[in-house]
C-alpha cells in the first residue's frame, strides 16, 4: 500500500511521514534524477524522463522502457505512462476495503459514483507517479493488464520535486476532511511505523510491494504473480526480504504461495467498520526460518 515521504522540513508539511520513501539513508547508488519539466497538454507539470533508475549495484532490473509492449514479459513503466498505469490499479482497488476508505467518507456522502472513481483514479495517479520518480513500477500483459508499485532496497525520501509534480499537494486538497485525515494522517505514517517496525534493521534493504493490481479482465493469467516473481527473484540473489500489507484475506494464499508469511495485522479505525491489513514478509530463499 501506499507510502511516500515527504523530507520534513519543506514548507509544505502536510505529513510526518508520508512515505513513498520512508527512509532518510539515501547513500544507495540510485543516480538522482535530472528532471526536465515539461507543459502536459492538460497545463500540468509533467516529466519526460526516466527519472528513476533502480538500484542498479545490486539489481538487475531492466531500465524504464527496455522493453516496451513485451506482452507477457515484466517491464519497468516510464514516468510519461503514469495515468494508463494507474488506470489499471484503480481498476483493481475499485472495491477493495482500503481503496474504499479514503473515498466513502461523510464528506462524500453526497458525490456520485463518477466523483468518487475521479478521486480514486486521481489518487492512483498521485501515487503511481511517485513510485516512477522515485521507486519502481512495472507492468505486463496488453494494455497495463497488471501493474507493480515497488519501493527498492534503500530508496531515498520522497522529495519536494516529486511532490509537487505527482499531484500529491493536490490530493491533500480534493479529499475531504476525513478522507485527508485517513490518508496523511493515519494510513502513511502506521505504515511507516509498522514497516520500521517490522523489519528493524533490514528496514531499508529490503523491497517494498505497495500496490500490484490486475485489471479485472486480465485476471487469472499468471500476471500478478509474473510481476511478483520478477522482483523476488532478484531479492532472492541479494539475500534480500521483501514486505507487502495485503488489503484482501482473499489474497492471503497468493501471496503464501509466493513465499510470503504473515507477521501481524494493522488496522484502519476510522470508518465505521475497521480495515485490516495483514503484513506479511517474504524471506529469501535460503534464509527461511
Ligand atoms: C490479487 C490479484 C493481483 C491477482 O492477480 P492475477 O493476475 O489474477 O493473479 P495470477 O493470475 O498471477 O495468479 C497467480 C496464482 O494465484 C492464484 N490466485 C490469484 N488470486 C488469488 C486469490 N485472490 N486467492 C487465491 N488464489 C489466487 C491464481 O489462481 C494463480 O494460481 P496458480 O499459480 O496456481 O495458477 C488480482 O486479483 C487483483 O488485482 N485483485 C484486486 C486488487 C488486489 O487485491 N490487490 C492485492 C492487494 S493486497
Amino acid at each position: 500500500m501506499a507510502s511516500t515521504t515527504l523530507a520534513s522540513n519543506t514548507e509544505i508539511d502536510l505529513v510526518e511521514k508520508p512515505g513513498l520513501n520512508k527512509r532518510k539513508d539515501s547513500g544507495n547508488g540510485l543516480i538522482e534524477p535530472q528532471p526536465q519539466l515539461q507543459e502536459s497538454s492538460n497545463g500540468d507539470a509533467n516529466m519526460e524522463t526516466t527519472e528513476r533508475v533502480p538500484d542498479s549495484a545490486t539489481t538487475e532490473i531492466p531500465s524504464p522502457g527496455s522493453a516496451k509492449d513485451t506482452g507477457d514479459q515484466v517491464r519497468v513503466v516510464e514516468l510519461s505512462e503514469y495515468k494508463a498505469a494507474a488506470r489499471c490499479l484503480a481498476e483493481a482497488f475499485e472495491s477493495d476495503a482500503v481503496g474504499r476508505y479514503f473515498v466513502d467518507t461523510p464528506g462524500t456522502k453526497d458525490w456520485t459514483p463518477e466523483q468518487k472513481w475521479e478521486l480514486h483514479l486521481f489518487m492512483m495517479e498521485v501515487i503511481t507517479y511517485c513510485h516512477i520518480a522515485q521507486g519502481m513500477v512495472t507492468t505486463i500483459g496488453p494494455d497495463y493488464g497488471g501493474v507493480a508499485l515497488w519501493m527498492p532496497p534503500n530508496s531515498a525520501d520522497m522529495n519536494l520535486m516529486t511532490f509537487l509534480r505527482s499531484g500529491m499537494w493536490r490530493l491533500y486538497y480534493r479529499l475531504c476532511r476525513e478522507g485527508r485525515k485517513r490518508f496523511f494522517t493515519e494510513f502513511m505514517p502506521l505504515l511507516h511505523d509498522i514497516k520500521a517496525h517490522t523489519l528493524g534493521d533490514r528496514d531499508a534493504s529490503s523491497w517494498y510491494l505497495v500496490y500490484i493490481g490486475t485489471k479485472p479482465a486480465a485476471r487469472g493469467k499468471g500476471y500478478a504473480r509474473k510481476l511478483v516473481d520478477h522482483v523476488t527473484c532478484q531479492a532472492d540473489r541479494d539475500g534480500r526480504a521483501t514486505y507487502l500489507e495485503s488489503s484482501n484475506v482473499a489474497n492471503l494464499p497468493f501471496y503464501r504461495r509466493l513465499g510470503f508469511k504473515e507477521c501481524r495485522k494493522l488496522y484502519l479505525q476510522r470508518s465505521e467498520e475497521v480495515v485490516e491489513l495483514d503484513i506479511m514478509v517474504r524471506e529469501p530463499k535460503g534464509k527461511e526460518e
